[in-house]
């Protein structure tokens, strides 16, 4: 849309920028410029019209689209750009990247600004109010054999960690195996889905909720979430969160490929993992037990020390 692209040379250009150099590079006339400005504005953008030295925008943080993501992403050196798709509003970005897979042959990043079917693991839902949160879901397909596809959970959740490190210079902590938490409130849950066949896998889906401008949540989880504005007080640009968990998602996802496991990023993972010294329980189907987090292996495991019998969690939930 001839709106986008008029969108990308203003939030890349940090001064005026004349409606002639626009209809120069998009090849289109000044008026059609004039209208794409006028539409911008009706999305909510504060654009600035001088005589002479032309159109100035003036950022708007709460907006989230796909120019906004793409002029973001140009600013860290990626090793991969997956193909942006953004929705206003979708069931879940997770369920529409299973269904874009089979279609769209590289990896991509679905993104919308709320979800009306948000899902969250084990059957729950995930609330996802409009302009508040982050919604996104990573189609990748890694040449690895089916049982490693957990770790690329773990990585996702290292990925969210670094990038809020980086822009809200706090150290958020990893609830075994991907729950994201400051202050021990949950801002960050990830739900990873992948397809496979008797060739190995097809894609995983890595599917992350953040919690971004959020100010009140549902009852039966306002005791445990919070947002990232209300534990640091920052209102940070949701594209540049994306655009900064993406470039350290494939800087890490490169080094998992090296050994196809955690070993290198065991240290990395663990020096993030709120549960490790800690009394945790092991939320077993079989029943519930009690036990003391030690780390993790190199398949992404976690350690636990129970009654004195050292044992390799795999599945089931751990509670801080
Ligand atoms: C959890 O239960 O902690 C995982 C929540 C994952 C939510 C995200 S929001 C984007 C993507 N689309 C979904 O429907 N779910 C995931």
């Amino acid at each position: 849309m001839l709106k986008d692209e008029v969108l990308k040379i203003l939030l890349s250009s940090g001064s005026h920028v004349s409606g002639q150099d626009i209809s120069n590079k998009l090849g289109v006339s000044r008026t059609a410029v004039w209208k794409a400005v006028t539409a911008l504005k009706n999305d909510g953008y504060d654009i600035e019209s001088v005589n002479n030295k032309g159109y100035l925008l003036t950022k708007n943080k709460s907006i989230l689209n796909e120019a906004e993501i793409e002029t973001c992403m140009h600013l860290y050196d990626c090793k991969v750009f997956p193909k942006i798709l953004y929705f206003n509003s979708i069931d879940s970005t997770n369920t529409y990247a299973k269904k874009a897979a089979d279609l769209i042959p590289s990896d991509f990043l679905v993104v919308a600004d709320t979800q009306t079917l948000g899902r969250g693991r084990l059957g729950r839902s995930w609330s996802s109010p409009s302009s508040t949160g982050i919604y996104m879901s990573l189609c990748i397909r890694p040449n690895i054999s089916l049982e490693k596809a957990s770790m690329i959970t773990l990585i996702t959740a290292m990925a969210i960690c670094d990038a809020i490190e980086e822009l809200y210079n706090i150290s958020p902590l990893i609830k075994w195996p991907n729950d994201i938490v400051i202050n021990s409130k949950k801002i960050c849950g990830i739900l990873t889905e992948m397809s496979c066949d008797m060739d190995g896998i097809k894609y995983i889906i890595s599917g992350v909720g953040i919690n971004v401008y959020d100010t009140e949540f549902p009852d039966d989880i306002k005791d445990t979430a919070s947002s990232l504005l209300l534990e640091t007080g920052t209102k940070t640009d949701r594209a540049k969160i994306i655009s900064s968990a993406i470039y350290h998602f494939y800087e890490d996802l490169d080094t998992f490929m090296q050994t196809e496991d955690m070993s290198i990023l065991k240290s990395k993972y663990e020096s993030r993992l709120a549960n490790i010294g800690r009394e945790v329980m092991i939320l077993d189907p079989k029943g519930e037990y009690p036990a003391t987090a030690l780390g993790i292996d190199e398949t992404g495991a976690l350690i636990v020390n129970a009654n004195g019998k050292i044992k390799r969690i795999i599945s089931g939930e751990v509670s801080v």
